[in-house]
């Protein structure tokens, strides 16, 4: 049994815990990380006891000036945590009160760990999500600086990984970015979702003293209150908006990351990636892996189960709190921690790696990419459509049964399909991309065309 005596709820109970529930309930070696955001969402509502009279001018200040202690003590880490320290609010009202004594005893009227927990945490994510946004902003300018380099280099386009039609590295590029613009606007809604202020909600059913929720709520930065203080302390739906966002970008991160694991095998060869984003093997001498990308491709995994874990927490929860809810910081740390780890490492990644122009650009003429335009020229020159994909099929099984791709198509192989009269057109990939002269096609100005939008809006956001 543990002995400890200290807990801040201890009043109502006779015998002491035992360590084993001790050890499960504890979320202290989680939570501590909210240790700035508890201090100041503890000295607003000190201040704000204070200026209501709820508490005296003298204790306000005691307070105050007692966790200006405890802040710069956490700071310097030399704040000593004790064994009955239950979590982060705990272990701030101990040490407060043993500063200031029965000014520190004040600090929790009118106030609950519930909405405690949930405004700290809420603070927490908003700074960390605003951070974020300015690296996948970094992220998202890369690609786009990337995509401009890189506007005249041409690269197969796939589906279901054949090689279909030719199109701009920098089309293929800026596909990226969109996704992540689309992220951004996840990441913006919810910054959006944690902009109320829970505090003042109390345990469940509001507060029974004259507290000025607009008050707290203004000094810590949130956008206004929120409007049930059921809904304030039972729902964590701002972090299932932030862990939504998180797996979405965890997605398009291993999408982009599996794009260059397979760009950079010597099979397709037509990355480089620099040795700063790659490693060796233990075994074997020659090898260069890509390590980076490998590991943006597998964190979508742990993204997503992030955001499963939590919605399977809430699921089936009746109102308010629970303490089931603790647990809701062990996704959301965990999917900040991983975000911030990837984001910076896919901006390197992006910004250093060598895209060889020769070999993508030689792989966009070669083979049947064209086919699709050789077919539109015949509808243009009166062909139905259905004749003209007829004929240039047999035209590919022609040229492929010699093993050469359309350009070397000879007389023979036109006749064979049908095609003998037909004067054939330039069918470089050149000409091709820039047939796709469309809103959001890949002919040169329309690819320009769409940076000039996405980066515009990447300054916008
Ligand atoms: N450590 C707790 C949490 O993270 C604080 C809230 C405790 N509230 C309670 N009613 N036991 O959720």
């Amino acid at each position: 049994m543990s002995t400890e005596g200290g807990r801040l709820w201890g009043g109502r109970f006779e015998g002491s815990s035992a360590e084993a529930f001790d050890a499960l309930n504890a979320s202290l070696p989680v939570d501590r990380r909210l240790w700035q955001e508890d201090v100041r969402g503890s000295r607003a509502h000190a201040r704000m006891l204070g200026a209501t009279g709820i508490i005296s001018a003298d204790d306000a200040a005691a307070i105050d000036a007692g966790l200006q202690q405890v802040v710069d003590e956490l700071a310097a880490g030399t704040f000593r945590f004790v064994a009955g320290d239950e979590d982060i609010h705990t272990a701030v009202e101990r040490r407060l009160t043993e500063i200031t004594g029965d000014a520190g005893r004040r600090l929790h009227t009118g106030r609950s760990r519930n909405d405690q927990v949930i405004t700290d945490t809420l603070l927490w994510l908003r700074t960390r999500a605003e951070d974020q946004s300015a690296a996948l902003a970094d992220l998202t300018r890369a690609l786009i600086a990337r995509a401009r380099e890189h506007v005249d280099t041409l690269v197969p386009g796939y589906t279901h990984l054949q090689r279909a039609q030719p199109v701009r590295l920098a089309h293929h590029l800026l596909a990226y970015a969109w996704m992540l613009d689309r992220d951004h606007r996840r990441l913006a809604f919810a910054i959006e979702s944690a902009s109320e202020s829970p505090l003042g909600s109390g345990a469940l059913a509001g507060s029974g003293f004259a507290i000025d929720r607009d008050m707290t709520a203004a000094e810590l930065g949130f956008r206004g209150i929120t409007q049930n203080s059921m809904d304030a302390v039972g729902s964590r739906d701002a972090l299932l908006d932030y862990l939504a966002f998180a797996a979405q970008l965890g997605v398009h991160l291993s999408r982009l990351g599996a794009e260059f694991v397979w760009w950079s095998s010597e099979e397709v060869g037509f990355v480089v990636l620099e040795d700063a984003y790659a490693s060796g093997s233990s075994m074997l001498p020659q090898k260069r892996n890509p390590d980076a990308a490998e590991l943006a491709r597998a964190k979508a995994s742990r993204l997503s189960a992030d955001l499963s874990g939590l919605l399977g927490v809430l699921s089936g929860l009746p109102l308010a709190y629970n303490k089931d809810l603790q647990d809701d910081k062990h996704y959301v740390f965990d999917a900040a921690d991983t975000l911030d780890l990837l984001l910076p490492a896919m901006t390197g990644m992006v910004q250093t790696t060598t895209f060889r122009a020769e070999v993508m650009n030689a792989a966009a003429d070669e083979g049947f990419l064209a086919a699709t335009d050789l077919a539109d020229h015949l509808v243009r020159e009166g062909w139905p459509f259905r004749r003209a994909h007829e004929a240039v099929g047999a035209l590919v099984r022609a040229c492929s049964e010699r093993g050469t791709g359309l350009v070397g198509a000879t007389p023979e192989d036109l006749a064979a399909a049908g095609l003998g009269d037909v004067a054939i057109p330039d069918l470089g990939a050149r000409a091709s991309v820039e047939a796709k002269d469309v809103p959001g096609g890949t002919a040169r100005e329309r690819v320009l065309a769409q940076a000039d939008v996405i980066e515009q809006r990447v300054a916008d956001w």
